[in-house]
């Protein structure tokens, strides 16, 4: 009965929805490109406001950021997001779309919830164990992740977001006008293509001794790949106990090799809406870990946990990674 009464309501919604995505569209074409400010990092932060809105994975400071920002700003917000949001709450239906932390086998309508798990997750463990807890916390390609910004109080930790100057800037004025505190986090502009990141966060204050915890959440796929091993290299200068969590896609969807190929030409065609490329991905193997490994043995760096999108049931073997990596 919920699902029903969810589906009349989100027909009804239905044409508000669609001049919200094409407000939506066109701020990231003539708004959002011309200034640098990144368009595909408004991919997954959509999710996380679906799944707020939906009330499965409360995210206060995303979705009030969300009415400041050039993408979502306003009456994009609403006619997007909170429709959709009223149509949850009026039924009752919590769609698995918008599910959390969400099935498993995870699939490609359940992966940014499968993901923000993994990683919500993953900083739980690393900044709140007993032993050697991480003191500093650096997301690195920030976007508009909020994580920052839902550290209990109190918590002792030195939070820094690292991301280029024209995203940072859209999102700290988005969080100043909502109002949302960010004292205790350092913004460092950087290129992760160009330079490195490490000497911009040591000038930031950046303690390079201390344990830390790197969040590098749907980056990596829009680097070279010397940028990824750079990363890891810098990763495996921190202390013992120190972790990263990121994820991957494969080389074969990235390359279009069989059996991606329509589904690697989709996707190449999404990301250049926003004027982006994606360029990276692991090799696979025998065990679907095993290109990863081979890439962490440069820098001697441990992967502990790996998951992944789909199953090895499915006919397209999954092509999508999250892992945690240690420093031992
Ligand atoms: C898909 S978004 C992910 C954002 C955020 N981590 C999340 O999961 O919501 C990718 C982010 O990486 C940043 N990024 C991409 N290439 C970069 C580069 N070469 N140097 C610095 N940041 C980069 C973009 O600006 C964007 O904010």
């Amino acid at each position: 009965m919920r699902a029903i009464i969810f589906t009349i309501l989100a027909v009804l919604l239905l044409p508000l929805f669609l001049l919200g995505f094409l407000i939506f569209s066109w701020r990231i074409r003539r708004v959002c490109i011309p200034q640098n400010i990144s368009g595909t990092a408004n991919e997954p932060y959509g999710g996380r406001l679906y799944m707020h809105v939906a009330g499965t994975r409360p995210d206060e400071a995303g979705y009030k950021m969300a009415w400041h920002l050039p993408s979502y700003g306003g009456i994009a917000r609403l006619l997007m997001i909170d429709t959709l949001g009223l149509a949850c709450k009026i039924s009752g239906y919590k769609w698995s779309v918008f599910s959390y932390p969400g099935p498993r086998p995870s699939s490609m309508a359940t992966s940014i919830s499968h993901r923000s798990y993994f990683f919500d997750d993953s900083v739980k463990e690393i900044l709140f164990r007993s032993a050697n807890p991480a003191t500093q916390f650096v997301v690195l390609g920030s976007g508009f992740d909020t994580r920052c910004y839902d550290l209990p109080e109190g918590a002792e930790i030195k939070c820094f977001e690292v991301d280029m100057a024209p995203t940072l800037n859209a999102k700290k004025r988005a969080l100043q006008l909502a109002g949302i505190a960010h004292d205790h986090v350092t913004f460092v502009e950087t290129d992760f293509n160009q330079e490195a990141w490490m000497e911009a966060l040591q000038d930031s204050g950046f303690n390079p001794n201390l344990t830390t915890y790197i969040l590098w959440e749907g980056v990596t796929m829009y680097l070279v790949e010397e940028a990824v091993r750079d990363t890891l290299n810098l990763i495996a200068t921190l202390p013992a106990g120190s972790a990263a969590g990121m994820d991957f896609f494969s080389r074969d969807l990235i390359e279009g090799n069989p059996p991606y190929e329509k589904m690697s030409k989709a996707m190449h065609r999404t990301i250049s809406f926003y004027s982006e490329n994606l360029q990276f991905g692991i090799a696979t193997g025998e065990n679907l870990s095993d290109g990863l490994e081979e890439l962490l043995k440069e820098s001697e760096l441990t992967l502990t946990r790996f998951e992944y999108i789909g199953s090895l049931e499915d006919k397209k073997p999954p092509y999508y990674f999250f892992s945690l990596i240690e420093k031992h």
